[in-house]
C-alpha cells in the first residue's frame, strides 16, 4: 500500500475537498476492478453481537459515507462492518464551509458539519444500488430545522424508511453539531424517544418478519452519574447495542494548535481517552446487559485491544482511517 505518498498529495488540499474527491472516487470504483487500488484481505475475526455476524470486529464509524454511496468501496478494505450516515428525512446542506479542520500533529480533526446530507430516500437509494450483503449500520438524525420537541418523527420517519435495509440502526443523540440534540440524552426525553423506537421497532419486525437491533450513539462530555443514567434508560427500554463515543466538545490536547480553537467535535487521539473512560462506566452500569461498540481515537490496534479490555464488543474508526488509510483496517484486525 502507498497510502503514506498519497497523503502527502491529498493533505496540500483543503480537507472538505479532498474528502468529496475521495467519496467520488470511492463511488464509481466500489463494485469495479479497480477496486484494486484499496482491496486487501484481513484476518477472518468472527464475532456475534447483537446477534448479528460480523466477519472481523473492525467497523467504520458515521460520518464518512454519509450518504451511502461507497458501502461496497469500504467493505473491500476488510471493515468488518460499515456504519452509514448520519442521514435525516429531508436533505440539508450542513453548515458553512470550511467546517472540517485537520490538526496533524495531534493526529485529530475538529469538525461542524452539520448533517450535511442528501436525505433518507436518496441513501436508500444507494443502498439497494450497492447489493451489499455484509453487515451495514445506518445511522439517523433529525434535521436541523425540526423543533426539539418534534425530534422523534425524524428518527421514526428514518427508521420506517431503512428498516428492511439495515442490519442494525444507530440512533445518533450526541452530534454537537446539530443544536438541541445532545439534550435527547438525558432523562425523560431519552426515555420517551427511546420508548418511542423501541414500539415501532415491534411493529416493523411484524411487517418485515425481521429483528434489526438498535443501537444509541452517546457523547464523550458526560458526568458518570449521566453515564449511569443513560445506562438505566438503555435498559430499561430494551435497546439492543450503544456506541461509545461521538466527538468531544472539550479542547484537552489541542491547545495553542492552528485550529485548534475552531468550533464543532474534536475527534482522534484527543478523544481516545475520554471515550475509553465512557466504556468503562457504561461495561459497569450496564453489567453484560447490551453490547458496546467502541469508538473515539483508535489508531492502533493496542488502541483498539483498549477498546475491547474497557468492555467494547465491537470497534469503529474515523479520524486514525483519515491519517493512516485502509492499511489501518488491516492492522487492526491482524493485530486483535
Ligand atoms: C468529519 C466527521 C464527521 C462526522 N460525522 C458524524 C455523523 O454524521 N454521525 C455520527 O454519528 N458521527 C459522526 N462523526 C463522529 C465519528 O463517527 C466518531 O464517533 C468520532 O469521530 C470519534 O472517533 P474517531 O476519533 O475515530 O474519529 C464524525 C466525525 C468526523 C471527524
Amino acid at each position: 500500500m502507498f497510502y503514506p505518498a498519497i497523503r502527502k498529495v491529498l493533505f496540500q488540499f483543503d480537507a472538505e475537498t479532498i474528502h468529496e474527491l475521495t467519496i467520488k472516487g470511492l463511488k464509481s470504483t466500489g463494485k469495479s476492478p479497480f477496486n484494486r487500488l484499496y482491496k486487501q484481505q484481513v484476518q477472518n475475526k468472527p464475532v456475534t453481537v447483537m446477534g448479528i455476524n460480523f466477519p472481523n470486529p473492525v467497523g467504520l464509524a458515521a460520518g464518512l459515507d454519509k450518504n451511502g454511496e461507497c458501502i461496497n468501496a469500504f467493505s473491500a478494505m476488510g471493515f468488518g462492518f460499515v456504519e452509514v450516515g448520519t442521514v435525516t428525512p429531508r436533505p440539508q446542506p450542513g453548515n458553512d464551509k470550511p467546517r472540517i479542520f485537520r490538526l496533524p500533529t495531534a493526529n485529530a480533526v475538529i469538525n461542524r458539519m452539520g448533517f450535511n446530507n442528501k436525505g433518507v430516500d436518496y441513501l436508500v437509494s444507494q443502498v439497494h444500488a450497492a447489493n451489499f450483503n455484509g453487515v451495514l449500520g445506518i445511522n439517523i438524525g433529525k434535521n436541523k430545522d425540526t423543533p426539539e420537541e418534534n425530534a422523534k418523527d425524524d428518527y421514526l420517519h428514518c427508521m420506517r424508511k431503512v428498516y428492511d435495509l439495515a442490519s442494525y440502526i444507530t440512533v445518533n443523540i450526541s452530534s454537537p453539531n446539530t443544536p438541541g440534540l445532545r439534550s435527547l440524552q438525558y432523562g425523560d426525553a431519552l426515555n420517551e424517544l427511546l420508548s418511542a423506537l423501541k414500539a415501532e421497532q415491534g411493529i416493523l419486525t411484524e411487517k418485515y418478519g425481521k429483528y434489526v437491533p438498535l443501537a444509541v450513539k452517546i457523547a464523550p462530555d458526560l458526568s458518570s452519574d449521566e453515564v449511569k443514567s443513560i445506562a438505566k434508560s438503555l435498559i430499561d427500554n430494551g435497546i439492543d447495542g450503544v456506541i461509545a463515543t461521538n466527538t468531544t466538545l472539550s479542547r484537552e490536547g489541542v491547545e495553542g494548535l492552528e485550529f485548534g480553537d475552531e468550533q464543532g467535535g474534536l475527534s482522534g487521539q484527543p478523544v481516545k481517552d475520554k471515550s475509553t473512560q465512557v466504556i468503562k462506566l457504561l461495561s459497569e452500569a450496564l453489567d453484560n446487559k447490551l453490547p458496546i461498540i467502541g469508538v473515539g481515537g483508535i489508531a492502533s490496534s493496542d488502541d483498539a485491544n483498549e477498546k475491547l479490555q474497557a468492555g467494547a464488543s465491537l470497534i469503529q474508526v474515523y479520524t486514525g482511517f483519515i491519517y493512516q488509510g485502509p492499511p489501518l483496517v488491516k492492522n487492526i484486525v491482524n493485530g486483535l
